[in-house]
């Protein structure tokens, strides 16, 4: 049913579940599996040689968050793919899932944001109004 799944990911224990969740389908459907972190623009006015040093600290922290979602998404039969880019969540994610052709958008109800009560994040909330594609929310 799904054969191109597109997971968000941006360490918190909600997008872990996700990933568990992306990899549980991904082994039922023979489907490939495409991990997404997306990280905050780094602003140019920082000059440098702060400009570089904030990138290369955001791609550090980025890769460390998709090092841990791989963990948990372990063995797929389909084909594992990453991607590390800039931009907020909601626009990286729905960018990806129309040029990838994704079928399917796994997230976590809530991320990293600190609104307790929210029962779902921006980010989420924003990807579930505007996907091309059917989107899987966990909780
Ligand atoms: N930077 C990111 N890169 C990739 N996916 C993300 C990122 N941020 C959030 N997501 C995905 O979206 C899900 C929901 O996170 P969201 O950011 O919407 O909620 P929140 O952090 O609780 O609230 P908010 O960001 O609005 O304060 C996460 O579980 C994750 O799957
Ligand atoms: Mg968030």
């Amino acid at each position: 049913m799904f054969k191109n799944i597109l997971l968000g990911v941006d360490g918190s224990k909600y997008s872990i579940h996700a990933a568990k969740m992306a990899a549980a389908l991904a082994c039922c459907m023979d489907a490939n599996l495409r991990i997404v972190v997306a990280h905050a623009t780094v602003p140019a006015y920082l000059g440098e040689p702060n400009f570089q040093h904030a990138i290369t600290a955001r791609l550090k922290e980025s890769r460390a968050v998709l090092d841990e979602a791989i963990e948990a998404v372990g063995e797929v039969p389909g084909e594992l793919k990453t991607e590390i880019l800039e931009g907020s969540a909601a626009e990286v994610i729905l960018r990806v899932a129309e040029i990838r052709n994704n079928d399917l958008i796994v997230m976590g109800s809530r991320g990293l944001g600190q609104l307790r009560g929210l029962l779902l994040g921006s980010q989420s909330q924003k990807v579930l109004q505007h996907a091309p594609c059917p989107v899987m929310i966990v909780r």
